[in-house]
């Protein structure tokens, strides 16, 4: 059977589609922008019809509306997150659904060992003359579960971009056919507010000519790009980029011409952004997509000279132990790619690590430089892996200090309303006094 035969055999609508999934079959549905939300609603309205029992959702950031969360869905589906969004937070909270953490690096792995996918849900392009769909803005790891799982759904989308890369898949590999036009997932472009534009501004002051960067998702890694104006031959190799990198290429301060790896391309597992951005991306030989296990491995990131990773966190405290993914006990979000590059970026050649963050949280009524973190906080980024903190009062340096001055610096950058209890901390344990 030639493709376009099996592609014209394959055909059925989302309803026909997830009436293969089985109960106590593991789904894994793809990532972020990359959800193919026609599917995944259909599998949640038809919940009922199929009478679907135990059936095990493995996502991570949900973009989409996350129904199988809802509360009347606890009989047929169990969420298990492997990071966690607005969306999925609560049901995790109340106990509907788990959250099994894991470096973003690894999650492929985790598929092929302990997660097995029964089925895959996943959004791809139309495919070209040869019968290969692009994964377009979700390659991570959308494209390994697709090379494991019995069942591989997929919604066939004029709309998904062509991204190049490691980032196809062939229709005789796809089983069943959902092809329909739907709007890309967009995320808007982040508000930046004063706060971060002096969190931008520090952040930039520590990026030099050349350097290539990792950027998070938010107002900050935005921020940030705000001031790298003049600066030349910036380079991306990245778990994500979104809209603002678009910017800096059209403007030619990132050319990708210093990378030791993929000269001249930008390279990311995945793309989250708006229309602009999907467009930018499409069918340009310049911006590659491979699955995560490359992306974000430590041992590849570190080829490049010069890498300057930019995450953020929930809080440090005076050691430098960094929680980003919880408040207290409660999973807010998750380990994501933060170690991956945190590690990568340290072994690369001049390479730099920044932790940036505002100095308080919840309108300036908690400090996110504390003595200790809060009780059940996980640590994500241990503190012998952290090094530059930045807030918008200022740069921490923390690797190869002691103990006393990286509470030193801490309290440097800390909110001035708070500063007063970190001195206490400081000289009861440190038994000397503060010197600014
Ligand atoms: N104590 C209590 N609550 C806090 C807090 C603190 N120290 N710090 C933040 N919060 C709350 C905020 O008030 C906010 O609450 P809300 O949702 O009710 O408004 C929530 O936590 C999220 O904080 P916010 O500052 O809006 O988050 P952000 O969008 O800037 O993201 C992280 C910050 C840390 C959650 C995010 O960077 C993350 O998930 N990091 C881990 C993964 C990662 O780094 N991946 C990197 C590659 S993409």
């Amino acid at each position: 059977m030639s493709w376009k035969e099996q592609y014209a055999d394959r055909i059925c609508t989302a309803e026909e589609a997830v009436s293969h999934i089985k109960s106590g079959d593991r789904v894994v549905v793809a990532h972020a922008c990359g959800e193919p939300v026609i599917i995944t609603d259909a599998m949640v309205a038809c919940a009922d019809k199929y009478d679907y029992k135990d059936v095990e959702i493995v996502h991570m950031v949900p973009m989409g509306h996350a129904g199988y969360v809802a509360p009347e869905q606890s009989k047929h589906f169990r969420h298990n997150g492997l990071f966690l969004g607005g969306t999925t937070k609560g049901a995790i909270a109340d106990g509907r659904g788990d959250f099994t953490p894991v470096f973003f690096s690894q999650v492929p792995d985790l598929l092929r060992t302990k997660l097995h996918p029964n089925v895959l849900l996943a959004c791809v392009s139309e495919p070209d003359e040869h019968g290969y769909c692009s994964f377009g803005v979700s390659c991570d790891y959308t494209k390994p579960a697709a090379e494991i799982a019995d069942i591989v759904i997929a919604q066939v989308n004029p709309k998904m971009p062509r991204v190049h890369g490691d980032n196809f898949i062939h229709i005789s590999d796809i089983d069943y056919i959902v092809a329909e036009e739907s709007d890309i997932v967009e995320l808007a472009p982040p508000k930046i507010g004063e706060v971060q534009r002096k969190i931008g501004e520090n952040i930039a002051s520590l990026v030099h000519d050349g350097a290539c960067l990792q950027l998070g998702i938010g107002a900050i890694p935005d921020a940030v790009l705000l001031f790298l104006k003049d600066k030349k031959d910036l380079g991306i190799h990245s778990e994500m980029f979104s809209d603002g990198v678009v910017e800096l290429i059209e403007a030619g301060v990132i050319t990708n011409k210093c990378k030791q790896i993929d000269n001249g391309k930008c390279v990311a597992t995945f793309l989250m952004g708006t229309k602009r951005l999907y467009d930018y991306a499409n069918d340009n030989p310049s911006v590659e997509l491979k699955s995560v296990d490359i992306v974000n491995d430590p041992y590849v990131i570190r080829q490049n000279d010069n890498v300057v990773s930019i995450n953020s966190c929930v809080e440090v405290d005076l050691m430098g132990q960094v929680c980003s993914e919880s408040v207290g006990l409660q999973q807010i979000s998750g380990v994501g790619g933060q170690v991956d590059f945190v590690r990568g970026a340290t072994m690369s050649k001049g390479g730099r690590t920044i932790m940036a963050m505002p100095s308080t949280a919840a309108k300036g009524t908690i400090s996110k430089i504390v003595p200790f973190l809060t009780h059940g906080a996980a640590v994500t980024t241990s503190r012998c892996d952290v090094d530059y903190v930045v807030t918008e009062h200022g740069i921490a340096q923390l690797k190869g200090n002691t103990l006393r001055e990286r509470a030193r610096q801490l309290i440097a950058i800390a909110d001035p309303a708070f500063k007063d209890g970190l001195i206490a901390e400081y000289e009861s344990r440190f038994k000397c006094t503060y010197e600014a």
